[in-house]
């Protein structure tokens, strides 16, 4: 199975991640948590040139091109390997994070992205993908707080220093994804305690690994 987790900055999705990866290996789940952009070798050189603060002449096409090659790089390296030999892989981010931050953030067009991310997963579309979704301005704050924790001082990230109106926007283009896209998306609550998102995200991934698709009525389209 391939799970992706998708969602603004500061929603919470990598700590979720570790929890879920943490229950389903102690219920003897084979896991591969992964991530995007740097998933494979080559995708951790396109990371730094891709979150690099100083890539302010970055053009938006290139930025897309960079993301979707290191996708198809990840794809065929990492995640179709994984999926293969039975693993459950978890992503960190993947293809509706360039239509959301590309597409609806930056104003590319989202049927286009989604015709440039067809070639790039080549068919590996995730069988579910869980959208961490909460206000921008709460998520901005609990990312920019982590930076200035993590690295010590108060340089925020390329897309972190984007103002609250891009993640406004990027955080509504998801939640058109989600009613896009019905079967594949569940919707988290990511305004919660970290304990209450850990719990939705595993009660979903266990539903889906049971085959139980009930809230899934509405087609794909
Ligand atoms: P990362 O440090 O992994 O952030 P987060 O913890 O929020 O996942 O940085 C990934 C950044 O890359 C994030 O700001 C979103 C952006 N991104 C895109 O713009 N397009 C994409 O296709 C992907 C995969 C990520």
């Amino acid at each position: 199975m391939f799970v992706t987790f998708e969602g603004i900055e500061g929603s919470g999705k990598s700590s979720v991640l570790r929890a879920v990866q943490k229950h389903l290996e102690e219920t003897g789940r084979e896991v591969l948590l992964t991530r995007e952009p740097g998933g494979s070798r080559i995708g951790r050189e396109l990371r730094k040139l891709l979150l690099d603060i100083e890539s302010t002449d970055l053009t938006g096409p290139s930025e897309l091109f960079l993301y979707l090659a290191d996708r198809a790089q990840h794809v065929s390296t990492v995640i179709r390997p994984a999926v293969e030999a039975g693993k459950i892989v978890i992503s960190d981010r993947y293809a509706d994070s360039t239509v959301a931050y590309q597409g609806y953030g930056r104003g590319l067009d989202p049927k286009q992205l989604h015709s440039f991310n067809d070639v790039a997963v080549s068919g590996m579309w995730p069988d579910l993908t869980l959208l961490f979704d909460l206000p921008a301005e709460v998520g901005l704050g609990r990312a920019v707080s982590r930076n200035m924790q993590e690295q010590k001082c108060d340089t925020e990230g390329r897309f972190e220093a984007e103002s609250l109106n891009f993640h406004n926007t990027v955080r509504e283009g998801y939640l058109t994804l989600a009613a896009l896209h019905r079967k594949r998306f569940r919707i988290v609550d990511a305004s919660q305690p970290l304990e209450a998102v850990v719990a939705d995200a595993i009660a979903i991934i266990e539903a889906k690994l049971a085959g139980d698709d009930s809230e899934a009525e509405a087609p794909d389209f």
